[in-house]
């Protein structure tokens, strides 16, 4: 059976992978309006997209008539939602103690002065999202930053902003050989 008011709407282009849109279906044709059910509606949409695109809302708010300013709340007051795409480059900056204790508030400062970018934004050219985790597991090496897959530790401002210029500068040679090869 359709969730109730789904009728109007569609799928596609919206939820494409079959899992996702499995188990998005199943959490909609279950939604019957109590508290909290909202939230594993989104956390599909992200789960797919990476984010919460403006789509997926105005279609959550079809089906369950959720309004989308009530949609928009529940996004903005929970810090696990996203309403941007992730960059390119995922940095992960520890805040954890041991890296604390050796700079990490230098460490993370430096890296949003480098791209131009709070905690939990993504830069302006899309390549950096900055986020901040309590422990990476390699305390010996504090103060640490993952990016993508890739561990950087005993970091200095200085050796901050050079790691961060290296990846801007593979993030354009890839943006322009995707433009060479189209
Ligand atoms: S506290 Fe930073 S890696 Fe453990």
């Amino acid at each position: 059976m359709a969730p109730p008011g789904s009728e109007c709407l569609t799928l596609k282009g919206v939820i494409k992978t079959a899992a996702i849109k499995e188990s998005f279906n199943y959490k909609l044709w279950r939604y019957d309006g109590a508290p909290g059910e909202l939230i594993p509606l989104l956390q599909s949409a992200q789960e797919h997209f990476g984010y919460i695109p403006r789509r997926a809302i105005t279609y959550i708010s079809g089906v369950t008539t959720i309004p989308e300013s009530d949609i928009y709340g529940v996004i903005t007051f929970y810090s696990q939602f996203r309403l941007q795409p992730m960059g390119k480059f995922v940095v992960r900056a520890c805040a954890g103690t041991a890296c604390h204790v050796s700079g990490a508030k230098s460490i993370i400062d430096t890296i949003e002065d480098e791209l131009g970018v709070e905690i939990g934004d993504t830069s302006p050219d899309g390549l950096f999202t900055l986020l901040t985790v309590a422990c990476i597991g390699c305390c010996s090496l504090a103060p640490v930053v993952m990016i993508n897959d890739d561990t950087h530790g005993r970091l200095t401002p200085a050796s901050m902003r050079k790691i961060l210029k290296e990846y801007r500068r593979k993030g354009k040679e890839i943006a322009e050989g995707a433009v060479g090869a189209s």
